[in-house]
């Protein structure tokens, strides 16, 4: 068997065509146009009024933060487990990040760790959709409503995951998403924040721009702001990618069947939950595993990797990690998130690239077998 990498894209010849005619085409008076059209398509397939295409989302987030208001001094709640582009946007406005708890079943934000943690300072909270599940947003959304918070919704890994029949990056002040080339939807790298509030639009085409307004000829720059677009030929990758997107979802949601075929009747083992109401697009095909096991993720990984199967540890919990060592709370953050705790040592992402066959999942979970000691 060839080599298995963790994960990848699905490019056809309409992307090719889409690409070519971008960087063709798309300059002088078309500069915009793929700009445009993936904008509009992908406010429309999310149900949202407005959609910005932006470098990453980390660049997002940033955005999101600073346009909702925060800032110096301000607090933001954000779950203990996710990558660490969700959080450090929050160091950048020069507010504070609170870890909180996630909820067992869904790996994502607990609600009721959420509201436990809310403060005087707290702005803003950024509930993550986690390898393509979902959190109970209804409670979440609540809670923020009642006490005056900011939702940042980072649907970076769940493109077209749904709560209750309504899209995921729907339910916030805005909808952060990654483009990023391990994404299901890929402009190779790049993001879009997506939201229903006029202001906060607004704002956000502003600070991308160098602090000056939309259409401004003059090269006046009202504030020392940011720069962050995406180019067309990125535009035009992922508008391609949004026309197929029903098909890319599906191939996610196969890959994961295949895998729950194999593994998903093995005791002590727990795959991607998908809540009742909920859709959820697998990401990341994830298992962990039961402490009784007495493996750890660093040695699963190694035995995967010997066998040419690449794999990711689940993530570490932020407060774990040397990057946040010096906040004061992390310490707390350790005690507390018995949850997160609990998960991440034992958890392990496996290859689920848009290329993943039943023969490649089949081999990848004997493989995964045999290292647990079982066939
Ligand atoms: C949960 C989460 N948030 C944010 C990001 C940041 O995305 P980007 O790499 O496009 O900045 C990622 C990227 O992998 C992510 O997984």
């Amino acid at each position: 068997m060839e080599r298995i990498p963790i994960s990848g894209p699905w490019i056809t010849q309409k992307e090719i065509d889409y690409v070519t005619d971008a960087v063709t085409n798309a300059w002088y008076a078309n500069a915009n146009v793929y700009n445009e059209r993936f904008e509009k398509a992908f406010s429309e397939y999310i149900g949202v009024q407005f959609a910005i295409s932006l470098p990453s989302c980390t660049s997002a987030i940033h955005l999101s933060l600073l346009s909702v208001g925060v800032g110096a001094g301000d607090e933001v709640i954000v779950p203990d487990l996710t990558w660490i582009a969700s959080s450090a946007p929050i160091s950048y406005v020069g507010a504070t990040p609170v870890f909180a708890d996630v909820d067992e079943k869904t790996w994502c934000l607990s609600a009721q760790s959420f509201e436990q943690l809310i403060s005087l300072k707290t702005k803003a909270v950024i509930p993550v959709d986690l390898y393509g599940g979902m959190p109970d947003m209804d409670s979440i959304c609540e809670i923020a409503r009642r006490h005056g918070i900011a939702v940042i919704e980072d649907v970076a890994e769940a493109i077209g995951s749904e709560y209750r029949n309504r899209k995921a990056g729907s339910f916030g002040d805005t909808g952060v998403f990654s483009f990023h080339g391990s994404k299901t939807l890929v402009t190779g790298e790049g993001g879009m924040l997506v939201t229903n509030r006029e202001d906060v639009y607004r704002r956000s085409l502003f600070l991308r721009d160098h602090g000056r307004n939309p259409g401004d000829k003059m090269f006046w720059n009202a504030e020392v702001a940011y720069k962050y677009k995406m180019t067309s030929m990125q535009a035009a990758l992922g508008l391609a990618q949004l026309e197929r997107i029903n098909e890319l979802v599906e191939r996610k949601r196969q890959i994961f069947n295949w895998y729950q075929s194999e593994l998903g009747s093995i005791e002590r083992i727990t795959l991607n939950y998908e809540a009742p109401d909920t859709k959820n697009t697998y990401w990341m095909v994830t298992v962990v595993l039961d402490e009784k096991f007495g493996v750890k993720k660093d040695t699963l990984m190694s035995l995967m990797l010997e066998r040419g199967i690449e794999c990711r540890p689940f993530f570490h919990a932020l407060s774990s990690i040397p990057a946040y060592q010096k906040l004061e709370q992390a310490e707390q953050a350790q005690q507390r998130n018995k949850s997160a705790y609990k998960i991440s040592p034992y958890g392990l992402n496996l290859p689920c690239g848009m290329n993943m066959t039943e023969e490649k999942v089949a081999y990848v979970c004997e493989v995964f077998k045999s290292a647990l000691g079982f066939a």
